[in-house]
């Protein structure tokens, strides 16, 4: 009888083992569903917050001066002719005096994004602000104004806040 009884427990005795797997697991699947999922949500939109408010009190905007111009040439040369050429006629970037977008609408305000932010999708990828050179927004704006100086198709949209 106690023989009988012994054989029928050894298998429910096995399998304890795998029970505390399975809920180890589960629980380590409850953990990162709760707690990492909202953990990294809430950090990400942190710091989309904090862009924003970077954005807002970072941006600076300036006249549309023969001085900001010249600034704008310089930096051109500096950072941006390496890829789209001295003359803006373009090398391994697209060409930048014709009349033809990749990125459409050729006006100020959308360039500025795309020069800000980069474009990591292309072929080499464009770093945002100029790469190593972390151009500041009013140096980007500086550049769009000499390039709208030279390309007449880029609307001049760029509303000075200084
Ligand atoms: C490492 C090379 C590289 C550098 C440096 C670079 N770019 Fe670019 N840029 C590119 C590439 C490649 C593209 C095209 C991306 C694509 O496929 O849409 C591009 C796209 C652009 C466009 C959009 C053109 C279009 O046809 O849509 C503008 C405007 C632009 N760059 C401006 C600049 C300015 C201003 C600078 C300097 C601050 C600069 N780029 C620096 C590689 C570069």
């Amino acid at each position: 009888m106690s023989n009988t009884n012994k054989k029928n427990q050894l298998p429910g005795w096995s399998i304890f083992p795998a029970v505390l797997v399975l809920i180890f697991g589960i629980l380590i699947g409850i953990y990162y569903t709760i707690f990492s999922d909202e953990t990294i949500a809430t950090d990400y939109k942190e710091k989309a917050d904090l862009l924003k408010i970077e954005a807002k009190f970072d941006m600076v905007i300036p006249q549309r001066t023969p001085d900001a111009i010249t600034n704008g040439e310089k930096l051109y040369s500096q950072v941006c002719a390496a890829c789209h050429g001295q003359d803006m006629k373009g090398g391994v970037g697209p060409n930048l005096i014709d009349n033809e977008w990749r990125n459409p609408p050729a006006k100020e305000t959308h360039l500025f994004k795309l020069v800000w932010n980069g474009i990591p999708t292309g072929n080499p990828p464009m770093p945002a602000k100029g790469g190593r050179m972390d151009l500041t927004s009013e140096q980007i704006w500086q550049i769009l104004y000499y390039l709208s100086s030279k390309n007449k198709n880029i609307e001049k949209d760029a509303v000075p806040n200084q």
